[in-house]
């Protein structure tokens, strides 16, 4: 049902495919609503999810997900594997692979790392989040939950706002809007914007005020502290002061203007905890959907053709 047996990012996946993951989503959307999460799509199929980075919400809906669509699933993590004995990634991704396992789900601090071990396995390799350069199922959330409340993508203006440099979360969302034809704006501090990133087509300001004005959506993004070997900006509170989106700063954007945030949120730092509990923000239903959008893909990779 899809074009690869992997998922590795937006940036090699087709508008076909994103629009079939969008469209699936609806109906799983229903079932996680729904008082009997209990669906057949995937039964008998098994699923692993293999984590070498923390994670809340990404590994828990693709467990519940998982759950809620009839497969199994287990979880490993890498300080309580062999992967603390020194066991490579591809002797323990074929480890796992040998296990009747269809498909691998993986987050990992270094780039490419599910790239790596797809070629070394059978089983399809969904990527959740791998360094600093994808989390494609975030930004395919961060779609619908768009889609979901302004009915469609193309045309509209998203600012995303933050440490663009460290984040996965953006790459995705630059390769994934743009190909849905929403015009993306970036902001931050020029330390967290990567040199070559206006390359991808998008407008790149070091001012919010100038990106903010007149979106439609704006994309608050954590500052990842664990990423950052040498100080990229003074500190917290002065990123606050400049970058900061808070009430003041949102109202720049458009009346009905959406408040997204991949979570975790660093509060009253990237955003103000009153925007963050206000009426513009949709970051619970972004959750919610993070677990929709993972049951279509799930289902759709799983289906036969993706996995040959
Ligand atoms: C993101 C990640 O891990 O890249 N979180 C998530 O999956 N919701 C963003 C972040 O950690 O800041």
């Amino acid at each position: 049902m899809l074009s690869y047996k992997d998922f590795l990012g937006l940036r090699e996946t087709s508008v076909d495919d994103i629009i079939k993951i969008l469209e699936a989503s609806k109906q799983m959307k229903q079932i996680v609503q729904s008082p009997n999460k209990k669906a057949p799509h995937i039964q008998g199929k098994s699923i692993i999810t293999l984590f070498y980075e923390n994670s809340t919400r990404t590994r828990m809906s693709f467990e519940l997900a998982t759950k809620y669509l009839g497969g199994v699933s287990a979880n490993i993590s890498s300080s309580a594997s062999s992967v603390a004995k020194g066991e490579t990634l591809i002797d323990t991704g074929k480890t796992i692979d040998m296990m009747g396992t269809d498909v691998i789900i993986m987050r990992h601090n270094f780039s490419g790392a599910p790239h790596l071990l797809a070629k070394h396995v059978n089983a399809s390799v969904i990527n959740a989040g791998d360094g600093m350069n994808e989390h494609p199922t975030q930004a395919l959330l961060d779609m619908y939950t768009i889609i979901e409340a302004k009915g469609g993508l193309k045309g509209l203006k998203i600012a995303i706002v933050g440490d663009i440099l460290h984040s996965r979360v953006a790459r995705s969302n630059i390769w994934g809007l743009q190909k849905m034809g929403a015009e993306v704006t970036l902001a931050g501090p020029d330390t967290l914007m990567p040199a070559e990133i206006a390359r991808t087509g998008v407008h790149v300001s070091n001012n919010v005020e100038e990106a903010l004005h007149g979106a439609d959506v704006v994309m608050g993004l954590r500052i990842q502290m664990e990423r950052q070997k040498k100080g990229l900006f003074p500190t917290t509170r002065e990123y606050c002061r400049f970058f900061g989106v808070n009430e003041k700063l949102l109202s720049l954007a458009k009346k009905d203007a959406l408040l997204l945030h991949p979570g975790p949120v660093n509060r009253g730092v990237e955003i103000s905890s009153a925007i963050m509990d206000g009426d513009k923000s949709l970051i619970n239903e972004q959750v919610q959907n993070g677990v929709a959008v993972r049951m279509a893909l799930l289902y759709l990779i799983t289906r036969s053709g993706a996995n040959e």
